[in-house]
């Protein structure tokens, strides 16, 4: 079972304006993967770098999250820095998981050429963006949790082989 961070990134949603639906959206989609994935904490916290930043350490280093979420700010906005925090903490990218996405949703809408999603690995967990609206999870979230799945196994030892799917 792994464990799941989740970090809404929103000026509005940290400060009670608008309610969040890409958090409790990622919630429900795990909820239909319990076999494999626990949500374990949820944050909300304001479209700053550092703050993103800090947060994404403490889940990963000190809470031992397996899996990290990130929802919302991976777009053109000035204010949208989620990738931007997230290269700062991971040590190893895994470009495949956001071309992944992208491919996914591009099936779907031109728009999401726009998001500037990031993924990548901090010791043991791996941390991954996500747009931030519920539509958007929705179409990529569940296609590709089960790779992550294995990734993680490998990440952390738990399978040595790559069986061939
Ligand atoms: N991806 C999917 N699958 N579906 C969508 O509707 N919307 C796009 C894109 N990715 C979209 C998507 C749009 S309109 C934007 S602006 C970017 O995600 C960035 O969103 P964010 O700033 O909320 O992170």
């Amino acid at each position: 079972m792994y464990k799941v961070g989740i970090i809404t990134s929103s000026d509005k949603g940290s400060q009670g304006l608008r309610e969040d639906k890409g958090g409790p959206k990622i919630r429900e989609i795990l909820e239909q993967f319990a076999d494999d994935f626990t949500t374990a904490e949820y944050t909300i916290l304001p479209d700053e770098k550092d703050q993103l930043a800090a947060e994404m350490i403490r889940m990963a280093d000190d809470l031992g999250m397996d899996l990290i979420i990130t929802t919302g700010g991976t777009g053109f906005s000035k204010r949208d820095v989620t990738p931007e925090a997230t290269l700062s903490v991971i040590t190893r990218r895994t470009p495949g998981i956001p071309e992944a996405m992208r491919s996914i949703s591009l099936a779907i809408t031109m728009r999401a050429m726009l998001s500037r999603a990031e993924a990548g690995i901090r010791n043991d967990s791996l941390i991954i963006n996500l747009p931030g609206s519920p539509k958007a999870i929705e179409e990529v979230l569940g296609p590709i949790l089960p790779s992550l799945k294995h990734g993680l196994d490998i990440l952390q030892g738990r399978d040595a082989e790559c069986a061939r799917h």
